[in-house]
């Protein structure tokens, strides 16, 4: 059949029954652009979360995902939550949250996995450990699960992000299929040893970014309690949309304010503003917190590092808020 490129109108001959089920997007040969691929189907589409059998598939494709999941609460009911930590803008806290979520779940007992798709890799130095690999070499199968997933704490593993993730870009732009898969198609398979799975990602909106979309169920936004970041929540929201039409199993689960500081007027304003917006998708502030900043340096979490301060305690009632379970930590 004869499918077009919406961007450049390029028109491809392609044989439909090459393309796995499951696949959503496809990549212009002409433009580089993605677009959707609207191909018509004898029978019903599985879940766009049932990975593509592609060739770099590291592990077998797992079952799918139920069509509609609800957004979960607990493992018994839903099995591994999977929570993407993300907003397009920069700075607003997100590794912060990560890192600090991540550590808070594990400490109330929950088996987690943090997954790091930022090129900086600033998980592991917050983390104070030094992985040799992490998340591209996973997926690339140049280390096993068990050698590039290290445990950083008890009931806390790390699979590391850092410069090599720009190898992963360019592997996941050749594909011209089913590209969007690749993190979950190389997570699934794992993810049935944790409770947790935290997604942190970068700022900006890559084709990583466009995968953990594929693969998380649950975002969670930090929206920094400045104009800026207000601004930058209205465009996020945007590109969640774009990505909904595609996989609606990915919803907008907690919106977290950050760097609340008492002392300015005008955030207590626009909190008010998000939390008549979207009610109790809205978690409890966090503080801004000068031991939040300092922590990394220590390769501690907040936890460690300061458990009475502030940020201690705002990520702890995070970490009840997620869970569920109001009497942890008391
Ligand atoms: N509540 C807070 N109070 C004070 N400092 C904070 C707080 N949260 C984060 N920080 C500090 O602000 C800086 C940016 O935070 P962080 O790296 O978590 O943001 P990010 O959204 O991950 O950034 P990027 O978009 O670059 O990945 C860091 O130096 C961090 O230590
Ligand atoms: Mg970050």
């Amino acid at each position: 059949m004869i499918i077009t490129c919406p961007h450049c109108k390029k028109q491809h001959n392609i044989d439909e029954k090459r393309i796995p089920p499951n696949v959503r997007m496809a990549r212009c040969q002409g433009c580089g652009q993605q677009f959707p691929l609207d191909i018509p189907r004898e029978e019903p589409v599985p879940s766009p979360f049932q990975p593509a059998t592609i060739k770099t598939a590291p592990h077998p494709a797992p079952a799918p995902a139920p069509d509609s999941a609800p957004a979960p609460t607990t493992r018994a009911s839903q099995g591994t939550r999977r929570i993407g930590v993300s907003l397009s803008k920069g700075g607003v806290g997100k590794t912060t949250t990560s890192v600090n979520l991540a550590a808070g779940l594990a400490l109330a007992g929950k088996r987690v996995l943090l997954v790091d798709t930022d090129t900086q890799g600033q998980s592991s130095f917050m983390l104070g450990v030094k992985p040799k690999g992490g998340l591209t070499e996973l997926v690339t199968e140049e280390l096993s699960p068990k050698e590039a997933i290290i445990q950083a704490r008890k009931n806390l593993w790390l699979l590391a992000g850092g410069k090599s993730l720009a190898g992963l870009k360019r592997l996941i732009d050749r594909k011209d299929y089913g590209g969007e898969l690749t993190i979950a198609q190389a997570l699934t398979p794992l993810e049935k040893d944790y409770d947790y799975v935290v997604v942190d990602t970068s700022p900006g909106w890559d084709p990583l970014t466009v995968n953990v979309l594929f693969y998380v169920n649950e975002l969670m936004t930090p929206v920094s309690l400045e104009v800026m970041s207000i601004q930058g929540f209205g465009e996020f929201l945007k590109s969640i949309a774009s990505i909904q039409k595609f996989r609606k199993e990915v919803s907008l689960r907690y919106i977290l304010p950050t760097f609340r500081d008492m002392r300015v007027k005008r955030g207590g304003e626009f909190l008010e503003e998000i939390e008549k917006i979207y009610g109790d998708k809205v978690c409890t502030p966090i503080r801004y917190n000068v031991r939040l900043s300092e922590a990394p340096a220590y390769g501690q979490t907040i936890f460690e590092f300061a458990p009475g301060s502030n940020g201690a305690q705002d990520y702890r009632e995070l970490v009840r808020k997620v869970t569920g379970e109001p009497n942890l930590f008391t």
